[in-house]
């Protein structure tokens, strides 16, 4: 049977790589377990990595980790609503698997903002940012990568993979600017709005403004409009919940050469959810 996800992939060497933007509420979570496994199996994908920070709505919880992890997804990353559930913090800091921003906290905060993983092509490190611009105070993203790149310099890391989580289009093409050459993809989350800026950089990195939403695109950015609108209109208190109609997950996906770990070919994802 013919795939209704014609590959974005030419090169069988490559390293693949999928990276979905963030995963709102339980519609958006289903529709990442509904796709993901075939996605993966069809497009023969070495390596996942979602922005699960609103799987649970405002934050991601053990049981929606869970349910992501299962469904083929190597790395969870998070952002300003990470630490909102307190039934996050332990699996935060027991599972390699789920990072939260590393430039917020201190020593005694939850979690780690990046590690290292191994494939068989090749040592990836997967690094998780947050933004300083519109965004509650963190530390300074640009000296953060920095001081990883100094962490891992003699780790042997083919792959430098980054969701940076950011609401100010200048600073993350700004920070993709600086880290070219010495990351492999530069993503960026947090608006749940997809930028078609896909593109790779003078000296070999791959970047995006913003990977997207998985979840409602009858929404404003995931939520249900009328509560949004009552609140934006009005002025009225009002309660927030992620919608559920009209689901499509997007990101995107990067084919990486699997000897010098720079990207070849950045291209988009959009998919309906209700596809059959
Ligand atoms: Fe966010
Ligand atoms: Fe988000």
């Amino acid at each position: 049977m013919q795939s209704n996800f014609p590959s974005p992939f030419t090169d069988p060497e490559g390293f693949r790589l999928l990276m979905l933007g963030d995963v709102m509420g339980s519609a958006g979570l289903n529709s990442v377990v509904k796709l993901l496994p075939r996605l993966k199996s069809d497009w023969n994908l070495d390596f996942i990595v979602v922005n699960g920070e609103n799987s649970d709505g405002f934050g991601m919880v053990p049981d929606s980790a869970k349910k992501l992890l299962n469904c083929g997804v190597d790395v969870l990353t998070g952002g300003n609503h990470t630490f909102r559930p307190k039934a996050i913090y332990k699996f935060l800091d027991s599972s390699n698997q789920i990072l939260r921003p590393y430039n917020l906290g201190s020593k005694k905060t939850p979690g780690r903002g990046f590690n290292i993983y191994d494939t068989p092509k090749g040592r990836v490190v997967v690094i998780n940012l947050i933004g300083q611009i519109f965004m509650d105070p963190a530390n300074n993203p640009f000296h953060a990568f920095d001081e990883i790149e100094e962490l891992i310099k003699k780790k042997d890391v083919k792959y430098i993979i980054i969701d940076f989580h950011g609401e100010a289009t200048g600073e993350k093409v700004a920070f993709a600017r600086y880290v070219d050459g010495r990351a492999s993809v530069v993503a960026g989350t947090h608006t749940h709005v997809q930028t078609s800026d896909e593109r790779i950089l003078n000296r070999g990195t791959a970047a995006i403004t913003d990977l997207g939403l998985c979840g409602s695109k009858d929404s404003i950015i995931g939520m249900q409009p009328e509560a949004i609108l009552k609140k934006s209109v009005h002025s009225l208190p009002s309660r927030l919940n992620p919608a559920k109609k009209n689901c499509s997950i997007q990101g995107v996906t990067v084919l990486l050469d699997s000897m010098s770990g720079k990207p070849l070919i950045i291209s988009r994802v959009d998919f309906p959810s209700d596809i059959s």
